[in-house]
């Protein structure tokens, strides 16, 4: 047993594979679909979309390991690895026998986990000889990792950044800007799709789908271009494997496992990165351990969602994924953790949450905010909202423990810092905020709209 406040890794110790967890999950999720005929997408159909390399990961089900690139090894070494942290300051608060663990992805100057792919997409895009790239940004931690990421590799890049946060975060967008990268809030007049999309919502605060759909107009409209997506898709879930590849590293290094694995769930992607590696083990069955994925009460896509083919954004212009959805047209309420605003799931995780290997809860935001100001008093590190989503449910389980006495390990998620979340922690200070919950009947709105998958099929 170790009484270390951090757990590094040495460099050498960084994993020079990424694992892909579908090699090991007894079904695969359902295809992705092309929008025009209904049939299963190949790697042919995504290549004027992504990139080749990250197409081919996308549709791998089988190889169980992929050598991370040479430079992105060398790019990891600026941040990774990244620390375990034992949050004993916080224990000590709640008084609770239980362990918490967590893997602090905040420490790069972006603040969060999305670097980790960011590095990997914009290398492989960089060695197909492409220029230029696009991509969307919800909460703004994706724009500002790809940013930094475009401008180490010398690519130029367009961010879409949903319109609320862009006007809730003007520094953020300053980031973005530093490192390079053209920003522009979404929906706009720059894109047919953003077009069609204010003419019906003049008003709106715009979504992750919305932003989706506009980066994905402009990169298949450009030449040399391409799109890239910080979150949802297989390739992301499997750069974001270091995540858990380097936790099991570290907590073994300690001999440590943990009972629950928690993280915020936006798109999935740190969720389905930290838990990966121990994935690996109860696919096995040589664990029980539970994964908890954590969502917002006012965009409840596991929760309270379908699991349904949908398009993964609101212009209806990507592929269809089987996922859990609230409906791609499904405008979430102005929720401050921009991050987990959106309508869908990674299909891998959705067909873990299916199967039963993972559980899923909601929280209200007040309550999540509660949760950080506790963590960041007692930890002194100042979470994301999204990441405090965990932190809540973290803090929930350690309290249940209190209660039963029970001396659980927990690891969670501490995917970033919210250093730009100003507004929202003063929201909440001021005694502002609220709790958004969409009725039944907005949810059925959301799922009127579902695609008819048979009838796509039937019309080609
Ligand atoms: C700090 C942070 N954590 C978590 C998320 C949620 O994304 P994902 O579910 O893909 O990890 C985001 C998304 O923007 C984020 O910025």
């Amino acid at each position: 047993m170790s009484d270390h406040y951090r757990i590094y890794l040495e460099e050498d110790q960084i994993p020079t594979k990424w694992y892909n967890v579908r090699a090991d999950m007894p079904e695969q999720h359902d295809p992705l679909l092309s929008p025009a005929t209904g049939e299963p997408v190949t790697v042919e159909d995504l290549k004027p979309v992504f990139c080749e390399e990250l197409a081919k990961q996308e549709l791998d089900t089988t190889t169980r390991h992929f050598d991370i690139p040479k430079p992105v090894q060398e790019f990891y070494k600026i941040f990774r690895p990244s620390p375990l942290i034992r949050a004993y300051n916080l224990e000590k608060a709640l008084q609770t026998p239980a362990k918490i663990y967590y893997k602090f992805e905040g420490n790069n100057t972006s603040g969060s986990h999305k670097l980790n792919s960011a590095a990997a997409q914009v290398h492989y895009a960089k060695e197909q000889g492409l220029t230029s790239l696009t991509t969307e940004t919800g909460a703004g931690q994706w724009g500002t990792a790809l940013s930094m990421a475009a401008a180490f590799f010398e690519m130029d890049l367009t961010v879409y950044m949903v319109r609320g946060s862009a006007e809730q975060k003007p520094y953020r967008k300053a980031v973005i800007e530093t490192f390079g990268a053209d920003i522009i809030p979404s929906p706009s007049e720059t894109t047919e799709v953003g077009r069609a999309i204010l003419k019906e919502h003049p008003n709106t605060s715009g979504s992750l789908g919305c932003a989706i759909s506009e980066a994905v107009e402009q990169a298949v409209s450009t030449p040399n271009c391409r799109y890239v997506l910080g979150s949802v898709l297989n390739q992301v879930l499997l750069h974001q494997s270091i995540i858990g590849l380097e936790s099991k590293a570290a907590m073994d290094s300690i001999d440590e496992y943990p009972d629950i694995v928690i993280g915020c769930a936006g798109g999935g992607s740190n969720l389905g990165g930290l838990i990966s590696a121990y994935m690996q083990d109860t696919l096995k069955g040589s664990s029980d351990t539970r994964f908890v994925a954590v969502e917002p009460a006012s965009c409840p896509s596991l929760t309270r969602g379908r699991y349904e083919y949908d398009f993964c954004d609101t212009g209806k212009i990507t592929p269809l994924a089987r996922m859990y959805t609230l409906g791609s047209q499904f405008m979430p309420s102005a929720d401050h953790a921009g991050g987990l605003r959106y309508h869908g799931m990674s299909p891998i995780l959705s067909k873990l949450y299916d199967d039963g290997y993972v559980e899923a809860v909601s929280v209200h935001q007040t309550k999540v905010f509660e949760a950080a100001v506790l963590f960041a008093k007692q930890e002194t590190i100042l979470p994301a909202p999204e990441s405090a989503h965990a932190i809540r449910t973290a803090i929930d389980e350690a309290l249940k423990c209190k209660k039963t006495g029970e001396e659980k390990t927990i690891l969670f998620g501490l995917t970033g810092t919210g250093y730009f979340d100003m507004q929202a922690y003063s929201s909440y200070l001021a005694g502002e905020m609220t709790d958004y919950i969409p009725s039944d009947a907005e949810l059925e709105a959301g799922f009127a709209q579902l695609p008819n998958v048979e009838a796509i099929r039937s019309s080609k």
